[in-house]
């Protein structure tokens, strides 16, 4: 379980050997002070002279003992520590390059609050480990293994006896374990769940203000924090009883041993000073035994974050070469394409389980290069998954994606970027200001140019009624710029770039007409010469794309022109029929001046 974080340690596993042995001597000096004891009163029960040199010898010697643990103590976790965040640094370091090379779409779907508590807590909850448990857990083990295999030599009765209460508090704990196992689960979900939710909220202050969600949105809130605290709740739940079982029963080493170990000395099975040299031992090794199982109960919560990160660090990275684009043309040829998101969830035993949602199931088509292509379908038919395909998102499970005869995988991202301009559904605006985020549609462009392609994409009439224009912050200005507006800023940084293919999932909230035939006049400006690959949702639209591909719940039923699909495919005619219905309701709805 803990081999793959063991081998990030790397260098630094010395130090926690190092460590384990300083803790391990440490714990011995804590022992021998018994000894001594032992020492001082064998003599007085069984009467026999001992000077006062003999006793204050002892007395020292427990006296340094107890100095000695304390400094080597306090040194073993020095060097553990040392160990353990080094560990965590080069933990850390592995993850953020394995993210470097993950694909978009699962760093996306996994959500800042998960992210941030791989790379945070996740993380940090291993300090324990390396830092606590390993060492002091070892060694505080160690010791009393060595203890009890002593005892077997000087007496095997009364060994015996004091390890009597061991056997019960040892299931115990394997119940506790299993149980607590059981319980992770749900508990870690429910925290990655928290984290995300509260991101969410945070960062969707502004939205739930501006459309009165507050109630809406802090009942989710409400929900979550609920649920993780049921579910730590449930967790200890499930672990206390047995914890107080084995806690209570393992340090009484000596709850036999007194009453029993008496009568064997009095019947002559064993000697008295056997007898105190045994309760002496037993004495010795309840507080290390107690402290070196008391890391048990974090031991399943542990082991499930370190299979999450394992997760993360087992993902496949996304396809893809070093290699520049050296297609034929800029034909696209989508063959054979099967994907699913993929979801992480509890198994049987707790731990995380990858499980696989279909979404898109053997789809092939050709987008013909300087063609209009559209794609259709009902809302989660996966248009917008196909999308997310094309620009190197995700890397499908069957199939695959070629520019020109080239696999996406066999180019860089960077190559496919200089490709494609992709201006998604929901419009994501960085916080510097509009013109820097319209400027990084090509990194290289004087303000001069910037400003032509706001004005090609209709941005100018709303961005001149900032207070400081094209200037102004997307953090500010974003209150004020409606959906539409914020596409049309993503329009002229696609326009910018100008790159050979456009992918365009078109919105649909923004559906006032004004809005709309300033995005239609966007889009033209934006298309123009371009191969263009278009998701759309109103079908008057892209009747006279060169060819529609019309997708049913994952499937491609059909291609065609507008002319053709009509006459033969049942889908097609299903969605022009909506279309129509929905705009003879607008023409009444402007009619009877609603
Ligand atoms: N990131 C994701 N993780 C898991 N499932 C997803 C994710 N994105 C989409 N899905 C699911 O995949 C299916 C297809 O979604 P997709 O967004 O491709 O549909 P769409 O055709 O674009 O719909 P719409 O017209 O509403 O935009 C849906 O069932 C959706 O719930
Ligand atoms: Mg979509």
């Amino acid at each position: 379980m803990f081999k793959k974080v063991f081998e990030y340690a790397g260098p630094h596993k010395k130090d926690l050997y190092s460590a384990t042995f300083i803790v391990l001597l440490s714990v011995l000096m804590g022992v021998l002070p018994f000894v001594l004891a032992y020492q001082v009163i064998s003599p007085l029960i069984m009467r026999e002279t001992a000077g006062s040199g003999y006793v204050s010898l002892r007395v020292i010697g427990v006296l340094i003992c107890l100095i000695l643990q304390a400094v080597l103590y306090g040194w073993g976790l020095n060097v553990s520590h040392k160990a353990a965040y080094n560990t965590l640094l080069r933990l850390r370091t592995a993850l953020q390059k394995r993210f470097e090379s993950l694909p978009l779409g699962f760093i996306q779907d996994k959500g800042t609050g998960t992210i941030k508590k791989l790379f945070v807590d996740d993380v940090d909850s291993l300090e324990v480990l390396l830092a606590h448990s390993l060492p002091e857990g070892i060694a505080n083990l160690m010791i009393p293994l060595a203890i009890y295999i002593a005892m077997f030599f000087i007496d095997w009765k009364l060994a015996l006896l004091s390890l009597a209460s061991i056997p019960v508090s040892f299931a115990a704990m394997m119940i506790m374990y299993s149980v607590g196992m059981k319980k992770m689960g749900p508990y870690y979900m429910a925290g990655q769940k928290m984290n995300n939710t509260i991101i969410e909220y945070i960062n969707g202050m502004e939205v739930v203000k501006v459309f009165n969600k507050d109630a809406e949105s802090y009942e989710r809130f409400r929900r979550d924090i609920s649920n993780y605290r049921d579910c730590t709740l449930g967790w200890y739940k499930a672990s206390w009883p047995w914890m107080a079982v084995y806690s209570s029963l393992l340090p009484c080493t000596v709850i036999l041993t007194l009453p029993l170990g008496a009568w064997f000395v009095l019947s002559g099975y064993s000697t008295l000073p056997n007898l105190i040299l045994i309760l002496c031992l037993s004495l010795s090794i309840g507080i290390p035994l107690l402290k070196s199982l008391g890391f048990l109960p974090t031991m399943p919560q542990l082991n499930y974050k370190i299979s999450a990160l394992e997760q993360v660090l087992e993902t496949a990275p996304l396809k893809q070469t070093e290699d520049t684009f050296h297609g034929k043309s800029l034909d696209i040829c989508f063959d054979h394409i099967t994907f699913g998101y993929e979801k992480a969830q509890p198994g049987p035993d707790g731990k995380p389980v990858v499980t696989m949602d279909e979404v898109i199931t053997d789809v092939s088509f050709t987008v013909k290069a300087g063609q209009k292509t559209a794609l259709v379908g009902e809302s989660g038919s996966g248009k917008s998954t196909l999308a997310k395909l094309l620009i190197h998102y995700y890397d499908p499970q069957k199939g695959s994606i070629s520019i020109g005869g080239q696999k996406l995988t066999e180019m860089s991202l960077e190559a496919l970027n200089d490709l494609i301009s992709y201006v998604a559904q929901d419009q994501y605006l960085f916080n510097t200001s509009l013109l820097e985020n319209i400027r990084m549609g090509r990194p290289g462009a004087t303000d001069e140019e910037v400003l032509q392609a706001a004005e090609k994409a209709q941005c100018m009439e709303f961005l001149e009624k900032l207070p400081q224009g094209i200037r102004s912050m997307a953090g500010d200005a974003g209150k004020m710029l409606s959906g539409g507006q914020r596409q049309r800023i993503s329009l002229a940084r696609a326009i910018l770039k100008n790159a050979p293919i456009i992918v365009l999932d078109e919105a649909t909230a923004y559906a006032d007409p004004e809005n709309e035939e300033k995005m239609e006049a966007a889009i033209a400006e934006l298309v123009k010469g371009k191969t263009l690959f278009v998701i759309a949702h109103k079908l008057p639209a892209i009747m006279n794309a060169d060819q529609i591909c019309v997708i049913e719940h994952g499937k491609l039923a059909a291609t065609g022109t507008h002319q053709e699909l009509l006459k033969t495919c049942g889908e097609y005619q299903k969605l022009w029929r909506a279309a129509q219905v929905s705009a003879e309701w607008k023409v009444n709805t402007i009619k009877e001046g609603k």
